[in-house]
């Protein structure tokens, strides 16, 4: 579409069957500890119009992350109540006032938990065209969680061939990329934690783990003691808690612990701190190193260079719980707060589902 046709020239029309209306999710009030679908409200307004020099999106894959229950507080850079919310998505270019941005091509930006979006080209990513890799995955194992299970492993612990592992949260997305990685890398035993049997049993025989408990079923210190009898080199943290207080107890000589985050303290911010031996850390010349995906953009090449060609032979998958409909999205975040996804939670628009879209479903795990 030319510029004439854009926002100030006539407005574009998007073509039979679009929808006239867009929604956008708000949050309404700050959380006292678990959020509920009352922090929440679905707002519906016009189609946003593009201008000269964007283009209007319609988003087709949204992704919930933890880290969304850490903006949801009063703190800087958290979320404004009453205001469009933000999110990694992936949208399909409908009406185009750029030259830059082709209509139909899929772009990758941050402007989820909405239907449509109006983007720019600087602010989004054009997602390369993967044959034989599902969409799905920019958002898993090739998008920010893939690129932060790689980071952790490649950068941060420098995992070396034969060294044994310890993952927590094992059957998130992080953890079951991490897991995957870590076979692939060459890791030696891998032990993971995960909040039930049904996912210990499906990391053991699917995702490539040794041994995995379910962090209910007594003190992690005995639970990861019986996992990993032997101790570990390196421990990939996304829980925090009694979890990294056990693990500081389990690491050998010149271990590592990776700080990915902390989901056992986003809903009950006054738990009391993980309490462990300091003097381990000196005696056992332990590092302890955190780390933000965000400052790791420029590994995101090389990742595509080392696991699609795994992807496409099949020794590696994209471990996915895909929720069907916008209408879903508050309910698939608070889901994944309580624990129902394995793998990446994804909520797929309607018209994405097996069998009604043009663009190739993700191979699905989980639910
Ligand atoms: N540093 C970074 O740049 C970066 C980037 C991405 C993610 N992260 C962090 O990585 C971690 C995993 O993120 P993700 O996106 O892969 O999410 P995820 O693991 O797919 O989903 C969250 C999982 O956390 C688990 N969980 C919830 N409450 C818990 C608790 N009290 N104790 C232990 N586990 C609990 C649940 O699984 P169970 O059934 O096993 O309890 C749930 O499925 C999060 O801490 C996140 O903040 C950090």
């Amino acid at each position: 579409m030319s510029a004439t046709g854009c926002r100030g020239g006539a407005f574009p029309s998007y073509g039979p069957g679009m929808n006239e209306t867009a929604l956008t999710v708000h949050q309404t009030a700050r959380p006292h500890g678990f959020p509920t679908p009352g922090h929440f409200a679905f707002v519906e307004s016009a189609l946003p119009e593009p201008a000269a020099g964007s283009a209007l999106a319609d988003n087709l894959y949204w992704s919930v992350d933890p880290y969304h229950r850490e903006m949801m507080d009063d703190v800087p850079g958290g979320f404004a109540l009453g205001a469009p919310l933000e999110g990694r998505t992936i949208g399909r270019v409908i009406a185009s006032c750029t030259p830059r941005l082709a209509e139909g091509e899929l772009v990758f930006h941050r402007q989820g938990w909405r239907t449509h979006a109006v983007v720019t080209p600087e602010e989004v990513r054009r997602l390369p065209r993967l044959e034989g890799v599902p969409v799905t995955a920019h958002l898993s194992i090739l998008g920010g969680t893939g690129l932060t299970a790689y980071v952790a492993l490649t950068r941060i612990a420098r995992l070396k061939e034969g060294e044994d592992l310890f993952v927590s949260g094992a059957a998130g997305g992080v953890g079951t990329a991490a897991g995957r990685f870590a076979r692939l890398l060459g890791a030696g035993r891998l032990v993971g934690s995960a909040g039930s049997a049904a996912k210990a049993r499906h990391l053991e025989r699917e995702v490539g783990y040794d041994a995995v408990f379910d962090y209910h079923d007594g003190p992690a210190a005995d639970l990861l003691g019986k996992a990993a009898p032997d101790g570990i080199d390196v421990f990939v943290d996304n829980v925090g808690g009694e979890q990294l207080a056990a693990a500081v107890g389990a690491l050998r000589e010149f271990g590592r612990i990776v700080r990915v985050g902390t989901i056992s303290q986003y809903n009950t911010p006054g738990a009391p701190q993980p309490r462990f031996d300091h003097a381990d850390i000196v005696e056992k010349s332990i590092r302890m190193e955190g780390f933000l995906v965000r400052n790791h953009r420029d590994v995101q090449e090389e990742l595509y260079d080392f696991a699609v060609p795994h992807l496409r032979s099949g020794r590696l998958a994209a471990d996915e719980t895909v929720v069907d409909g916008f209408e879903h999205i508050v309910d698939a975040f608070l889901g994944m707060l309580r624990g129902e996804n394995t793998g990446k939670i994804i909520v797929r628009d309607r018209t994405q589902a097996a069998g009604t879209g043009s663009t190739p479903p993700a191979a699905v795990s989980g639910s």
